[in-house]
């Protein structure tokens, strides 16, 4: 009584494998619209390729190089601060999970557009604990032009003193 039964359901799952298989060899080249890949995020794109290269992917940074990204203080603090680290780099002792570092980190305004700096600080915020609210152009522009006649580092003190 079972045997039939048990055949069909046999030939059926054989089926749907076969099926399963030539949709997998077939199918997925004719995709039209394929998922772009996650590194098409210009946020990461700009993390990966400027700001990477010293605090690491991870965010780690690196034994007597820069400081971490993953759980600072700085990245989940008031984005005017970052924009400005961003913008014309920073300088001198600055104390991150119990570490002091007393190095320096170039600006990137000169090289990057508003639209570059935030996107990446929209990636560095939501990746390594900030808030999750974007960082906009618009402020990134409204910083630059705030602090045009700003033309070194930033210091942990002034840093602290903007809101
Ligand atoms: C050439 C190496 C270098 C690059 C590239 C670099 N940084 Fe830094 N960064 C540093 C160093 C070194 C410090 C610590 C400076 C000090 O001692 O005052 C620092 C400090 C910081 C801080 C404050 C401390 C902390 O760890 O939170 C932030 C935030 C930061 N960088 C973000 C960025 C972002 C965003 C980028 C990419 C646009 C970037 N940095 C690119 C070297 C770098």
């Amino acid at each position: 009584m079972n045997q039939p039964f048990k055949e069909t359901c046999l030939s059926a799952n054989r089926t749907a494998a076969w099926l399963l298989l030539a949709a997998l060899l077939f199918g997925c080249g004719k995709d039209p619209d394929p998922p772009r890949p996650a590194a098409a995020d210009p946020g990461r794109v700009g993390f990966e390729s400027y700001c990477a290269p010293c605090h690491q992917l991870e965010g780690s940074g690196t034994e007597g190089g820069a400081p971490p990204l993953a759980a600072s203080p700085w990245v989940a603090g008031p984005d005017a601060r970052l924009m400005r680290i961003v913008l014309h780099g920073v300088r001198g002792p600055m104390e991150i999970e119990g570490k002091i570092y007393n190095l320096e980190m170039p600006g990137f305004g000169p090289i990057l557009t508003d639209a570059q700096i935030a996107d990446l600080l929209s990636f560095v915020r939501r990746r390594f604990g900030g808030p999750s609210a974007p960082v906009t152009p618009a402020s990134v522009g409204r910083i630059r032009a705030e602090t045009r006649d700003h033309d070194t580092y930033w210091t942990v003190d002034e840093l602290l003193g903007v809101r």
